[in-house]
């Protein structure tokens, strides 16, 4: 299909959509319930597989099928550089309104994440920002193009919502205490370039730099951040997104872990791929990623842990740590969703298990963790 056409499908989608869903706002769970009998729910995709061994590659992906365009105002963008800059270019709808399975299509597509990580990353937030029942997420702020919500306490916030897979600390936005912490923020930012000054070589964001920011981040935050959250699953992401900058939109022909400021300026404040962007050369997952993290944490080890006031951050030893990856994805099953999804039932149901399933497809590879089920199997 050619890139306009998938444009006008995804727009005429949602131009069905919204009307239908619209006029659900306000009903109760029995209403949606018997909304659901009659119209069923919207179809959930099985998540797609890799590319294809001839098409998972070194490739130009800022291409012409691809062009930039600075969003609309209509248009939804958030608290992700890569999501944001992916929209911007049409790998995703540039709406910002998307289903999950799109998501994981432009990220293998356009920056190659392996697929086993990118299913991580999608269906973790699709759970705790998404619909279930419409199978749409926003990448920003909430919004009624993803639909009627399910009961509360779900709040189908988008991946702007606070305290969700948002969270603080992190490297170019504020902390939600202060502003809104989807939002760009160019003095942070300045920080990450002074710190590829200082620390990185050739003056380049790589992992020194990325180790010392990290670091002076939950220094920061500590010191001035009286709600200071730092407790999975955020610690992950924020470990993550780390050093997801020194191999993603490093130009894969070049691929040695040192992004230029130019490089970090486009993708981080014009949202935008620079000219003849390449990806990366293979697909890159947890067997690349998880060394770097590891790096950060033997650099500057923590302990998970909330702030009561500033500069009191109070230590949570029994909580998943980073280095555990299977008791934090525990953590999201078992404590995260059915904190939103307490008691849910029917199609809710059906909907979210099938999720949480998807996510276990995720984990269960690399990293052999247990299935758990918080709603039965
Ligand atoms: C594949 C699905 C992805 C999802 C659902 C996702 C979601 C998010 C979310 C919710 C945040 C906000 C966290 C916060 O700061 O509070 C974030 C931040 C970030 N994401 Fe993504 N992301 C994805 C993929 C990627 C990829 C492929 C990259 C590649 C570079 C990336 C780079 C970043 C960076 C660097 C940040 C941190 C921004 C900052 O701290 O200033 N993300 N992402
Ligand atoms: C950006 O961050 C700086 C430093 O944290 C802060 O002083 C400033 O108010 C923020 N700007 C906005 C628009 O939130
Ligand atoms: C700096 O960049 C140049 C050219 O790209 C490269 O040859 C050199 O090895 C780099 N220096 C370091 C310390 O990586
Ligand atoms: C995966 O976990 C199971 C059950 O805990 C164990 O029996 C098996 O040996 C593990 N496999 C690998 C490859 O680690």
């Amino acid at each position: 299909m050619k890139f306009s056409t998938i444009i006008l499908v995804t727009l005429v989608r949602l131009a069905v959509a919204i009307p239908t869903y619209d006029s659900l706002i306000g009903l109760s769970e029995r209403e949606i319930n018997e909304f659901v009998a009659r119209n069923g729910v919207a179809p959930i995709p099985n998540p797609p597989g890799p590319l294809p061994a001839h098409q998972d590659g070194l490739k130009l992906v800022n291409d012409p099928a691809h062009p930039f365009r600075t969003q609309q105002p209509n248009e939804l963008r958030g608290p992700c550089p890569a999501l944001n800059t992916l929209a911007n270019h049409g790998y995703l709808p540039r709406s910002g309104v998307a289903r999950p399975d799109q998501i994981v299509t432009a990220v293998m597509e356009g920056l190659n994440l392996g697929n086993d990580f990118a299913k991580f990353l999608v269906y973790q937030a699709f759970l705790m920002n998404g619909n279930p029942l419409t199978n749409l997420m926003s990448i920003g702020m909430k919004t009624p193009l993803t639909g009627q919500d399910p009961p509360k306490p779900a709040l189908v916030g988008g991946l702007s919502q606070h305290g969700t897979f948002e969270g603080d600390t992190s490297m170019s936005r504020v902390d939600a205490f202060f502003g809104d912490p989807a939002a760009f923020n160019q003095t942070r930012f300045n920080d990450l370039l002074a710190f590829a000054t200082k620390y990185g070589a050739n003056g380049s964001y790589d992992v020194n730099a990325a180790s010392e920011l990290r670091y002076e981040r939950l220094q920061d935050s500590i010191a001035t951040n009286p709600q200071l959250v730092f407790t999975s699953p955020r610690i992950l992401s924020a470990y993550s997104e780390a050093v997801f900058p020194t191999v993603y939109f490093v130009d894969g022909r070049l691929n040695n872990g040192q992004l230029s400021k130019d490089a970090a300026t486009s993708f981080f404040a014009n949202q935008r791929m620079p000219q003849d962007f390449h990806r990366q050369p293979t697909p890159v997952s947890f067997d690349v990623i998880e060394p770097l993290t590891g790096r950060l944490f033997k650099d500057h080890p923590f302990v998970p842990g909330v702030n009561q006031g500033v500069n009191n951050y109070v230590e949570m030893p029994n909580t998943p740590a980073v280095s555990d990856f299977c008791g934090i994805y525990e953590d999201i099953a078992l404590r995260v969703i059915p904190g939103q999804y307490p008691k849910p039932t029917g199609a809710l149901k059906d909907a979210i298990k099938k999720n949480l399933g998807f996510l276990y497809g995720a984990v269960s590879f690399q990293h052999n963790c247990t299935q758990v089920f918080p709603y039965g199997k």
